[in-house]
């Protein structure tokens, strides 16, 4: 339902007559999205004060209720009112292009890829998308390219590679400074470098599996991560935002579960307790020689590949621990590696990425006027 203006939950007394309110439409309100609700609420005064916005959350929802209120909803206790007073058949996008704010920012924490395709309307339509959902900018060139820029909009995504890391702002300025990338080399699962730092440490790959999945590391759907998926995908985002047309068919690419490294794999539909013996095989064979496990992603003369890899102790990668990411851009101008290096995954540093976005796309008024 739709409410009208008035004091009632989103005021706070604030803002001041004369701000222009951007309405905030957040889509997923599960581990990243109640994160970024928990920090949304303290920098709700600054964004004012530094860009004169006021920064109105009016939209929130879940798979299979929503909220609208033009009011603005509090960030603290959203959650829970949506619980509440939610209701069902209240379609997102729908929504968000009816509503009368000329300015409108989704954020899409989901990992629908339904949500994902609406993109180049929203944008056509002048909403700025904030998305920490992969999907729309890691499947054909083409769909990245209409989900990236409308006609009066841009879409932001930071966040989804390297959580709250600076990749992606790092490699589109390398690109408009005039550099040459000439190679990345990645480790941009914080799933898989957690599961990569366990089993180094002795514990047996299904326990791993357990532990990140209750550390809330793991994909919606934990098989994107072991099947190397969710790297294919960050590595195509990276490729893209160098300026590179990659498909996904052009990734070489072997499943962490399926490397060739941990010798003949008990097949796709088996128990994960059943590859435990070759990783700790593989492992004998790491330390036997000071090395580590790390599933990496590479960028070579347009080609991607992404897999699972013994690192020698001299290299940027073994030093690696927990669920740390880190990309390292080869460019001509930086004579050795540009490193970027830090935590990649977990709900809170993802919604950092997605809130720093939000205030990029608040302060770039462009079209917005
Ligand atoms: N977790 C991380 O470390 C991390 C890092 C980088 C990027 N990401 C990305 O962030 C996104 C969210 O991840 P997460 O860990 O927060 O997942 P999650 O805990 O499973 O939450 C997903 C949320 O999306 C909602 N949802 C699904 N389809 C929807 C729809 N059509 N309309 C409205 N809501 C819908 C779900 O609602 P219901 O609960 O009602 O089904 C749930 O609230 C994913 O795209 C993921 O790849 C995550």
């Amino acid at each position: 339902m739709t409410g009208g203006p008035g004091p009632e939950d989103g005021g706070k007394g604030f803002p001041p007559a004369g701000a222009s309110p951007a309405h905030l439409f957040l889509v997923g309100v599960g581990g990243v999205g109640s994160a970024f609700l928990r920090q949304l609420d303290p920098v709700q005064d600054g964004a004012l004060a530094r860009s004169g916005v006021d920064l109105r959350l009016v939209g929130l929802f879940r798979s299979a209720s929503g909220l609208h209120r033009l009011q603005g909803i509090r960030p603290d206790g959203a959650g829970e009112r949506l619980v509440q007073e939610g209701k069902g058949g209240l379609d997102p996008i729908t929504t968000i292009l009816d509503d009368p704010a000329p300015r409108r920012i989704l954020v899409d924490c989901t990992a629908d890829p339904n949500i994902a395709e609406a993109y180049p309307r929203l944008l056509d339509d002048g909403v700025r998308v904030v998305a920490a959902n992969k999907l729309a900018f890691s499947g054909s060139q083409e769909q990245w390219r209409r989900s990236r820029w409308g006609r009066r909009g841009r879409a932001y995504l930071e966040a989804t590679v390297g959580a709250g890391l600076p990749v992606l702002r790092t490699a589109e300025d390398l690109v408009e400074t005039g550099d040459q990338v000439r190679s990345v080399e990645a480790v941009l699962s914080g799933t898989l470098a957690f599961l990569c730092s366990e089993i180094m440490a002795g514990r047996p790959l299904s326990r791993a599996v357990e532990e990140a999945r209750a550390r809330g590391y793991t994909e919606p759907d934990p098989r994107e991560d072991l099947s190397g998926q969710d790297v294919a995908r960050k590595m195509l985002i990276v490729a893209r935002e160098l300026g590179l047309h990659v498909e996904p068919a052009d990734v070489a690419l072997e499943g962490f579960l399926a490397s060739s490294l941990t010798g003949p794999s008990p097949g796709d539909g088996a128990p994960i307790a059943d590859h435990d013996g070759g990783f700790r095989a593989l492992r004998e064979r790491a330390l036997a020689r000071g090395a580590r496990l790390a599933y990496t992603g590479s960028l070579r003369e347009g080609r991607i590949r992404v897999g699972l890899e013994l690192v020698e102790p001299d290299h940027p990668f073994h030093g690696l621990r927990g669920s740390e990411n880190t990309v390292l851009f080869r460019t001509e101008r930086y004579g050795e590696p540009l490193a970027i290096r830090g935590p990649g995954a977990g709900p809170a540093v993802t919604a950092a990425g997605v809130l720093g976005d939000v205030l990029r796309a608040v302060r770039e008024r462009g079209a917005w006027g």
